[in-house]
């Protein structure tokens, strides 16, 4: 069955270059299951390897996933410790594989907020997979949109008072550059996971002509599958960037 999803994927063409994901639902999930919530953000690093996996099989060029949010520092010192626990985790399982694989993994937020440890595995995976050519995996931690958005105005402001810079020739490829996306092309589909209709601070200026994906599947339930589905409907849309259709 998903053979055949993966198929029809690969005969409509036009595959999304890039699909941005919301991660949502690891505490709904382990509340359904009467388990404290790391158990759910456990479950649902197997659906990064699920969604890597799948985006690799069906020739996606960048997947950009959102980890951790400049607001979850907010969440209980518990909660946020087995997060980074599990992201050590992750980089100690996935780094040989991610390699062999053909994936070149970014981090993209503001690192520096991370604990020493966390720092140096995130920088190790960046380093091991940097040759990577086949998938770029952006894993977004630390991160929001927002922050992202001012930290370019302060770059931009900075290139301009030290005279380097015209303030009239700001326009927007000069803010895409000053992102930390500025390797990849905006994404052509965002999934979001668990029913929610929200942005969440998430790549608000990359977003602009996105089409939009919503599944009531919890993250730790999301399978390559559902990856391709959410292709295929993608493969339906039309889409216009503001223009009548042709
Ligand atoms: C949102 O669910 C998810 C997160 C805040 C964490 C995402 C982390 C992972 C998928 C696992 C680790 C990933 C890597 C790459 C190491 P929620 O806790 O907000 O769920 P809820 O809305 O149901 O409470």
């Amino acid at each position: 069955m998903s053979d055949e999803l993966l198929r029809q994927v690969q005969l409509h063409g036009s595959v999304p270059a890039h699909i941005a994901i919301i991660m949502d639902g690891n505490g709904r999930w382990a509340r359904t299951r009467a388990l404290p919530r790391p158990f759910g953000h456990k479950a649902g690093m197997s659906a990064v390897r699920e969604v890597v996996e799948g985006a690799l099989a069906a020739g996606v060029e960048v997947l950009t996933l959102f980890a951790f949010s400049q607001e979850n520092w907010q969440r209980p010192a518990e909660e946020i410790g087995a997060l980074m626990d599990l992201l050590e985790e992750y980089i100690t399982r996935e780094t040989q594989d991610l390699r062999a694989q053909g994936v070149a993994v970014r981090f993209l937020g503001d690192l520096d907020r991370l604990g020493p440890s966390a720092r140096a595995a995130v920088d190790r995976l960046m380093e091991h997979t940097a040759a990577g050519s086949k998938l770029a995996l952006n894993i977004c931690i630390s991160y929001g949109s927002r922050a992202e958005l001012t930290r370019a105005a302060r770059l931009l402001a900075a290139e301009a008072a030290a005279g380097r810079l015209d303030p009239a020739e700001i326009d927007e490829e000069a803010i895409s550059r000053h992102l930390y996306t500025a390797a990849f092309p905006d994404p052509d589909l965002l999934i979001r996971t668990s029913g929610e209709l929200r942005l969440s601070n998430f790549l608000l200026w990359q977003l602009a002509y996105a089409e939009i994906f919503v599944t009531s599947v919890l993250w730790p339930d999301f399978t390559r599958a559902h990856l391709w589905e959410a292709i295929r409907a993608y493969q339906q849309r039309e889409r216009r960037f503001g223009k009548v259709s042709l």
